[in-house]
């Protein structure tokens, strides 16, 4: 991608909120903050932004587009009413992969047995994208892994049919969920692979656009 002025760029940011009853729900720990840094980066550079985020507190500038959603279901519709005209989708959120097969209607109250809640599986966006995705268009995701890290980011990379996946390390203090510094490795479907020091997330947000720019 030569530059990315005036080019269309939709991210997902944040977690998402599955709910339980009208007053709980399962969620996951993602502030929002890197998904953010990289819609402030791209509005910086350029680029007309879309950020759809998951419940976070972390602000936005007035001129990123931000579509607030809770669930996977919300960010997976409002990510496919817009991807038809996206020049770059990158998917930052931490999606739930799961749901309560049953909402409740009502809270549900204590008693002395066990309770049990069964769950079925979120829609995948990227995967989904990836599928769908048209020429010119270019689709980012991201990984979170514990272990066997590079081998399990670039199988998602080519199950799910991304350009470029980052990598999420877990294993550095600093890095990951809640921090404002992150440490990444940016692979792409060529089997170059980049990695980057621990940085703040808006310098990580700018080496993730570099890359997408130098893609080829
Ligand atoms: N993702 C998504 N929709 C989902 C789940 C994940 O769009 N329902 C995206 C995330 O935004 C991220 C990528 O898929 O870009 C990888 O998510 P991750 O949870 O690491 O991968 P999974 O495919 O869910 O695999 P696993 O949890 O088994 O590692």
């Amino acid at each position: 991608m030569p530059d990315i002025k005036g080019k269309k760029v939709l991210i997902t940011a944040g977690p998402t909120h599955e709910p339980i009853d009208p007053v709980r729900f399962i969620g996951n720990h993602s502030s929002g903050k890197m998904g953010i840094a990289i819609a402030e980066e791209a509005l910086a550079i350029g680029a007309e932004v879309t950020l759809i985020c998951g419940p976070s507190n972390v602000k936005s500038s007035s001129k990123i587009k931000r579509i607030n959603v809770q669930s996977a279901q919300n960010m997976f519709d409002a990510v496919m009413q817009l991807q038809e005209t996206q020049d770059v989708l990158i998917l930052s959120a931490a999606v739930a992969d799961y749901r309560p097969k049953i909402v409740a209607e009502n809270k549900i109250k204590k008693s002395d047995t066990k309770l049990t809640i069964e769950l079925e599986s979120t829609p995948d966006i990227l995967a989904s994208l990836g599928q769908q995705k048209r020429q010119n268009q270019l689709l980012v995701g991201f990984a979170l892994e514990t272990n066997n890290e590079l081998e399990n980011a670039k199988g998602k990379l080519v199950k799910k049919n991304c350009d470029l996946l980052v990598l999420n390390s877990l294993q550095d203090a600093g890095a990951g969920f809640g921090h404002d510094t992150n440490k990444v490795s940016i692979l792409d479907r060529h089997n170059n692979i980049a990695t980057f020091e621990l940085k703040s997330k808006a310098e990580v947000a700018k080496d993730i656009l570099r890359t997408i720019i130098a893609f080829k």
